[in-house]
């Protein structure tokens, strides 16, 4: 069949609007559920990829923004080998543990179980927050303000001092991840419409119980898993934008969800867990993860950045940029945020178009790749067709555009406007 055709077939969804879409299924919990957040892509998704390109586990496929590792765990359910970057510290460490399936599944729980039974009988006897161990107060000012309450806050604290000392060289990461799903579902943050902290406090939490409850989980997944569990993968803590690490030539296939234009902070989705795991313990530590990732909000921008000199030799770009400026101004709008609406968009596209040049050495002649992107219009309500305007980037490259495929289409909450998602299907020619 045509290589096209196929691709339309493999990706064809009856009924775009439909929210489950982007949803796990519960027959995809296992693994994938260990640590995600609210910007994964579903593991369907990844199949009807892998199948659209008939990759095959003597191949190798890369997801250069791998964030907690949906293409990867996929990849290594279905025994293809498989490497990951990821900039962002938490999300890397998530994937990256993800990912260690060589691990004593009973051996692992016991060990949960005699951490607990030790954190228990402690908390009984000191039961009162406020006492040791506490957050440190530069790591404490990144956090929201209430973003969890003193109580739960003060068990999970306990909790991860117990497991930092009885530190266990097969189970520490795996200890540590299940801390921090169970430091979200303890927490008062809220991911929709935006990240932020909601009006409900939680002024307590079983945050004993939750965690062993994923550690049990995690361990009745690797027990599902072992059969798959020798093929090769590895996540990178790096930036998309400068691939210089990986091997040259050593790629088949690329299936991603990049970020988007879209005024979100990719820290504040991580940033609880990313703090109490101490990947985060001060502002500049902060600023230094956010300088590795690419510009895709006004909070985040550089004096010294430089991504938009990527951007000028892409007309429609530079356009856009200009739109967004001026309707700035026929609005009236005059935050310092709002002024850099244009630059971030110029920001953003030269960033993807480092990122696509970067690519090119480490892929093999002839790999296919996937790009999920969304359409966005929070930049003062004007239209950014993201995928269009990233095929064109990437054809200036020498990639050939295979098809634009729509995945599903998302209500804008400001203008009730259908925004696509689409998979950009490409081909580098070499
Ligand atoms: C939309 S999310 C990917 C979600 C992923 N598909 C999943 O299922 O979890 C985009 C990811 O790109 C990462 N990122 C942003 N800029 C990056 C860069 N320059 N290099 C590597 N990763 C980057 C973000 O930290 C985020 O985790």
């Amino acid at each position: 069949m045509d290589n096209c055709l196929q691709i339309a077939n493999c990706l064809s969804s009856p009924n775009p609007s439909q929210r489950s879409l982007n949803q796990l299924t519960a027959s995809d919990r296992a693994v994938h559920d260990w640590y995600r957040f609210i910007l994964s892509f579903p593991p369907h998704l990844v199949r009807q990829c892998l199948e659209a390109f008939q990759i095959t586990p003597q191949q190798r496929v890369l997801d250069p923004f791998s964030g907690t590792g949906t293409t990867l765990v996929e990849c290594k359910k279905l025994g293809v080998p498989c490497i990951g970057t990821e900039a962002n510290p938490m999300a890397q460490f998530a994937s990256q543990t993800k990912l260690s399936w060589q691990i004593d599944a009973a051996a692992l729980l016991q060990h949960a179980q005699q951490i607990v039974e030790t954190v228990s009988s402690d908390l009984a006897l000191f039961p009162a927050e406020g006492l040791h161990p506490t957050l440190d107060p530069e790591a404490e000012k990144l956090l929201f303000k209430d973003a969890i309450s003193h109580r739960p806050l003060h068990k999970l604290l306990r909790l991860l001092k117990e497991v930092e000392q009885r530190s266990h060289p097969q189970f520490y990461h795996h200890e540590r991840l299940a801390l921090a799903k169970v430091a979200v579902l303890a927490s008062n943050l809220r991911f929709a419409p935006e990240i932020g902290v909601s009006r409900q406090r939680k002024t307590d939490a079983p945050v004993l119980r939750l965690w062993l409850e994923a550690v049990q989980i995690m361990a009745s997944d690797l027990l599902q898993v072992s059969p798959q569990r020798r093929s090769p993968s590895q996540v990178y803590l790096c930036d998309a934008r400068c691939l210089d690490q990986l091997q040259p030539g050593s790629i088949d296939a690329v299936i991603t969800s990049p970020p988007y234009p879209n005024e979100k902070d990719y820290t504040r989705a991580t940033r609880l867990e990313s703090v109490l795991l101490g990947f985060l313990q001060n502002k500049a530590e902060l600023r230094a993860v956010k300088q590795q990732l690419l510009r895709s909000n006004s909070r985040s921008i550089y004096s010294q950045d430089t991504d938009d000199q990527w951007s000028l030799g892409y007309p429609e770009v530079l356009q856009l940029a200009q739109e967004i400026e001026r309707r700035r101004q026929a609005w009236g709008k005059t935050s310092g945020f709002s002024r850099l609406y244009g630059r971030a968009t110029r920001l953003y596209f030269g960033g993807m178009a480092k990122h696509f040049a970067s690519l090119r050495p480490v892929l093999k002649p002839g790999a296919l790749l996937a790009y999920v992107v969304g359409d966005q219009a929070s930049y003062l309500r004007v239209h950014i067709q993201t995928g269009r305007l990233l095929a064109e980037i990437a054809q200036s490259l020498g990639y050939e555009l295979v098809d634009i495929h729509l995945f599903r289409t998302r209500r804008a909450s400001k203008t009730e406007v259908d925004l696509r998602e689409e998979v950009i299907v490409l081909r580098w020619r070499g």
